[in-house]
């Protein structure tokens, strides 16, 4: 059945795509808040998009040292990443109490955090408010990834080295399978749904199931 949902879903709706830890610097100080409202802009120049609220610290920091990280976690700092967006590093060293290690970034001064799967380093491009929110508008200047994780798109082969997605409140997911999805069209031109293969892979597994099943229950 469909259901019709709040104005408001509409943002949550849209929250899987991987959470990122923004890390800023600025005066000897360091911070570090998780965002879910990231988004590619622009393939040549590379530039990415991170939505921030104008009351975050973060925001500020940005604004100040024109510059910014996106350090993308996997599940083993899914605790980590929801601390971080629990309080404002105006007053407390968030990457000290999280107890998280950093290393230096290659083309920027903030930090970037141990125990990502991968990270992007930004200098700021432009500042765009946004409804209630602030689009800030990166330039990425260096890009890093494990090996385990990334080779030109995410390898999913390990959860542990999956990215972290927001699902909103307190509840993450990481992502799963990849899924190949090879589009055949039939003589006129629209989509071919399931192909020869792909029926008898489906039957198999069903057949497989079914046994299973009966193997469980004897039914
Ligand atoms: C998983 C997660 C995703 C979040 N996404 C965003 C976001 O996209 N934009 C934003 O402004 N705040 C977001 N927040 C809230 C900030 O992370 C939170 O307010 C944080 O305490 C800000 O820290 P700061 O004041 O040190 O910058 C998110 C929080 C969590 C836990």
């Amino acid at each position: 059945m469909r259901r019709l949902c709040d104005d408001t879903d509409a943002r949550r709706l849209l929250n899987p795509g991987p959470v990122a830890i923004v890390t800023t610097s600025w005066r000897a100080g360091a911070n570090a808040a998780p965002i879910a409202w990231t988004s590619p802009l622009s393939m040549e120049p590379p530039l990415v998009g991170a939505v921030i609220h104008p009351h975050r610290h973060t925001a500020d920091m940005i604004r100040f040292s024109e510059e910014f990280a996106l350090n993308i976690p996997g599940p083993d700092l899914l605790k980590h990443t929801a601390f971080l967006g629990t309080q404002s590093g105006l007053n407390v060293n968030k990457i000290e109490s999280a107890k998280l290690s950093t290393f230096a970034a290659q083309r920027i001064d903030a930090p970037l955090i141990e125990g990502c799967l991968a990270w992007i380093e930004c200098g700021l491009q432009d500042v765009i408010p946004i409804g209630d929110h602030i689009l800030f508008v990166g330039r990425v200047v260096r890009v890093q990834a494990l090996d385990e994780a990334y080779a030109q798109l995410w390898l999913l082969n390990e959860r542990r080295y999956s990215p972290l997605v927001y699902l909103g409140g307190t509840k993450y997911s990481v992502l799963g399978e990849t899924l190949d999805a090879n589009v055949e069209v039939d003589m006129q031109g629209g989509l071919v749904v399931e192909t020869s293969e792909e029926r008898e892979e489906r039957q198999e597994r069903e057949a497989r199931e079914r046994e299973e099943a009966f193997e469980r229950t004897g039914e």
